[in-house]
Formats: structure tokens, sequence, C-alpha cells
């Protein structure tokens, strides 16, 4: 399985802080935040890697992580976002690097306390549709914020809503999926979202219709370090006093 990193956006949420640089290289606790993102793929047996980015910043990637090989990348690629088109469309320019293969994506400015590799390892026996992590999150504020997953009575995705005003569950779709080679066909029939970008939530939306979505959810501390301020800080403690991508 390969992994799709996807690093770029503009980060206004986290302005001015992000006019001088990319969001995913401020830092998180002791190393900038890509690097936490890369050991959560690298900890769950994925060495083979595109880096997605846009933006003015993107050059200083390579300067951070040439070619990978001293984060424990065995074969890293990266790709560039000409405008800023949604996390969908930065997913698509990986068609070629994926050449076929399912791929585990992450959105890198998602921290998480434990290792990912149960839930690559669940899609790893059977690759095909898609699989999410939930997290559970209690107040509905930050729901508003986040995918939010309408649950059936007997446990399955009924729907996802992408920053729903009145959350129909206590979990947040985190920024971690896994993909079969169908998601390069979906993302073609995408049309841009009242924000003018492809979204990921219509994605996983195509196969919660087909029936082809699962997921797992995800224990201990989870965050979203692009999502305000606050977060960043919030991530920022925990990692600081924690760490983070344990076993
Ligand atoms: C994106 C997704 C959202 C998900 C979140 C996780 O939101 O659209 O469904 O819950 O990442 O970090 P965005 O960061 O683009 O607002």
């Amino acid at each position: 399985m390969k992994g799709v990193l996807l690093a770029g956006g503009t980060g206004s949420r986290l302005y001015p802080l992000t006019r001088i640089t990319n969001k995913h290289l401020l830092p998180i606790f002791d190393r900038p935040m890509i690097a936490w993102a890369i050991e959560a793929l690298v900890n769950a047996g994925i060495d083979e890697i595109m880096l997605v980015t846009g933006g003015t910043h993107a050059g200083e990637f390579l300067r951070l992580l040439g070619n990978g090989h001293a984060f424990g990348i065995d074969r890293l690629s990266y790709g560039y976002q000409e405008n800023a088109g949604g996390i969908a469309e930065a997913l698509g320019l990986a068609e070629r690097f994926a050449d076929g293969e399912p791929v585990l994506v992450m959105l890198a400015d998602n921290v998480m306390e434990r290792s990912i590799k149960p839930m690559v390892d669940a899609f790893r026996a059977e690759p095909q549709g898609a699989r999410i992590l939930l997290t559970p999150v209690e107040e509905a504020e930050h729901l508003r914020h986040l995918g939010v997953p309408v649950l059936s009575t007997d446990g399955r995705v009924e729907r996802i809503e992408e920053k729903p005003e009145v959350p129909a569950s206590h979990f947040g779709v985190t920024g971690i999926y896994c993909y079969d080679a169908d998601v390069f066909r979906i993302i073609p029939t995408l049309t841009p979202s009242g924000r003018g970008e492809l979204e990921i939530t219509d994605v996983n939306n195509h196969y919660v219709d087909r029936g082809e979505m699962a997921f797992d959810v995800l224990e201990g501390f989870w965050g979203d370090a692009g999502e305000s301020i606050d977060a960043y800080y919030t991530v920022n403690d925990f990692v600081r006093a924690n760490g983070a991508n344990r076993s």
C-alpha cells in the first residue's frame, strides 16, 4: 500500500503564521508538523510516499525532507497543486503515483496519540472500497468544523455530513483514509462545494452509497493542528507532554 500525504492549502486559519511558511512546516513540539505525519505512515509500514503540496513555500519541503531516507521513507515523490482546489483535487494528482494500488491518504495536519497501523492492516487484509478513521468528539462546536458521520442503529455509516450545523453523531471523521484505486475514477465526477473545493467528504459518500465504506474508531488523542490557533496549541501541548504515534 502506498501513502499520499496532503500538505497544501493556504493555512488561512493560522494567519499570520502561515504567511511566512506552509502550515505543515510549523513546529509541533520538537519537529515540523509534517514529520509526525511521516512517522505515522512509516510506523504503519508505508515507505513509498507522495507528498502533495502547493502555494509559495513548497520548496521548503525538499529542503527539509530531501529524498526522505532520513525519515524512514524508501521512495519519496512530490506533487504540486497549482490552485486551492480542495483535498480531493490534491489527491487526484497522485493517480499515476498510485498506479492501480490502494492508497492510505493522510492530511498532514492531523496528529494522533496512537498508531494508525491497526486501521492500515485491516485495509491491507481486505483492500476494497474505503475505510475511514473516526474519533469521538463531545462538543457540538468542534464537530461543526469537521466531517461528521450519520450512523444507523446497527452501527453503519449512512452518510457523512461536512461541517454540519447540527451534528448527527458524536464522532468526527479524521483526515486518515484508505481507498482502493477506484478513488481516481470517483474524483473526476465531483463538483466543487460551496467553498469552491472538491471535498473528500463527497468522495467518501460515493463509497457509502455503494455500501463499500468501513470504519475504525481511533483510541486516544486526535487533533487537527490546522483547525485554529487554539487547536494548534492543544496539539503542541499534548505532543510535548505525551508524544505521538505510539503503538
Ligand atoms: C477536512 C475534512 C473534514 C475532516 C477534517 C479532519 O476538513 O473536510 O471532513 O473532518 O479535514 O482534519 P478541513 O481541514 O478541510 O476543514
